[in-house]
């Protein structure tokens, strides 16, 4: 089977491509390396022992995409390709929806016009409405986001909908992601962002590195135990894994499905920080500020209709998440630009 990865040499697409690769799919990977470096492809090729296709375009150029299907006999695409800073889709709304809506938009005609319709889309828990009613199903309502970004994942998940009622043999996972961290176990590859993190355990590996000084908690006044807010870290190879499953069981029938990805159990972000202090020995140090603007006090996920459904299950916890986010840190202290010196 010749799985198409739109977005595949960032952080969650190349550690599925490694994953679909180990399980014998052919991978070709469509990123136009705004937020990636090819050298994370180069790597997943040597972990695995095998090759894949990279195309370096956008998803946006709808006439190259179909080609690409077309060429490469593509039987199913996995969706990734898109722009997630929060704070920056707030700056700058109008690249956010153009690159995700428009982009995806583009990716659906390309799709039909090469008669692929088989769909899996990452979508995010940021579109559940904020709830004091953990965890949350995907029967939970969906809310207004409060950023350009979270809209946008909401505005795909209602395209995608409309797209499958009107063409009922179309075959379409929507993966709702909780909090994707960590890295593969080798350490070769990992999550490596562009300028300052916004994401808490990119920040808190760069301080134990020595890149940044200071972990900024935002808030301890929430109500959760320790008054920090409380996330659902999924690590970013049981993600990977869920993606092959949830491929697998849409490739059986047509359907829509929606899947919440996370593993049903939530940490602060105290806890967070000890837990990687614990397994990687290093200090991180740290100082209480205000809450970040559009933060909810709490977020975990009832994973059980993806666990039931897909035969799928989280098999790594929080100190694998931070020993292996250690590893890929302090192996690459500077990310991939360590090896395009
Ligand atoms: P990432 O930025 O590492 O990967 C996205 C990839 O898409 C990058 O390689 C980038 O170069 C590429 N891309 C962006 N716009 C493109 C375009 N117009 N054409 C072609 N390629 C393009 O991000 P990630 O963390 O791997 O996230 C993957 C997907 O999962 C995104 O859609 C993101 O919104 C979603 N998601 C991520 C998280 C998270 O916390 N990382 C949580 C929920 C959902
Ligand atoms: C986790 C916790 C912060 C950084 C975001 C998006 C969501 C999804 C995943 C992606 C929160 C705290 C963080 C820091 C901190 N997106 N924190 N200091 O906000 O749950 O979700 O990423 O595509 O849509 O909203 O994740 O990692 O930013 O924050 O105290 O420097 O860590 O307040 O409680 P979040 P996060």
């Amino acid at each position: 089977m010749v799985m198409l990865l739109t977005g595949g040499a960032g952080y969650i697409g190349s550690h599925t491509a490694l994953v679909l690769l180990e399980a014998g799919y052919d991978v070709v990977v469509y990123d136009n390396l705004s937020n990636s470096s090819p050298e994370s492809l180069r790597r997943v090729e040597r972990l695995s022992g095998r090759s894949l296709t990279f195309i370096e375009a956008d998803i946006r150029d709808t006439a190259r995409l179909e080609q690409a299907l077309t060429e490469h006999a593509v039987d199913a695409v996995i969706h990734f390709a898109g722009l997630k800073a929060v704070g920056e889709s707030t700056e700058k709304p109008l690249a956010y929806y153009e690159n995700n809506v428009g982009g995806t938009l583009s990716l659906c005609q390309a799709m039909r016009a090469a008669d692929v319709r088989t769909l899996v889309f990452s979508s995010s828990a940021t579109v559940y409405a904020e709830s004091d009613e953990m965890p949350l199903t995907e029967a939970a309502p969906t809310g207004r986001p409060t950023n350009p970004y979270g809209s946008s994942k909401l505005m795909i998940e209602w395209i995608l909908q409309d797209l499958y009622a009107a063409n009922p043999d179309w075959s379409i996972a929507i993966l709702r992601y909780f909090n994707p961290a960590g890295a593969h176990e080798s350490g070769e590859i990992g999550e490596d962002p562009n300028g300052i993190p916004n994401n808490l355990l990119p920040y808190v590996s760069q301080v134990a590195v020595g890149r940044l000084e200071q972990l900024s908690i935002y808030g301890n006044d929430y109500a959760t135990p320790d008054g920090t807010g409380v996330r659902d870290y999924i690590h970013v190879m049981d993600l990977a894994e869920g993606h092959l499953k949830a491929a697998n069981a849409i490739a059986r029938a047509s359907g829509l499905h929606l899947w919440n990805l996370g593993t049903g159990k939530g940490y602060s972000v105290l806890e967070a920080v000890q837990a990687f202090e614990r397994v990687s020995q290093r200090p991180v140090p740290y100082r209480v500020v205000g809450r970040r603007p559009g933060d909810i006090a709490q977020c975990w996920a009832d994973p059980r209709k993806a666990e039931a459904e897909l035969d799928w299950q989280c098999s790594r916890g929080i100190d694998d998440i931070m020993a292996d986010a250690w590893r890929w840190q302090s192996h690459n202290p500077q990310g991939y630009r360590d090896s395009e010196r």
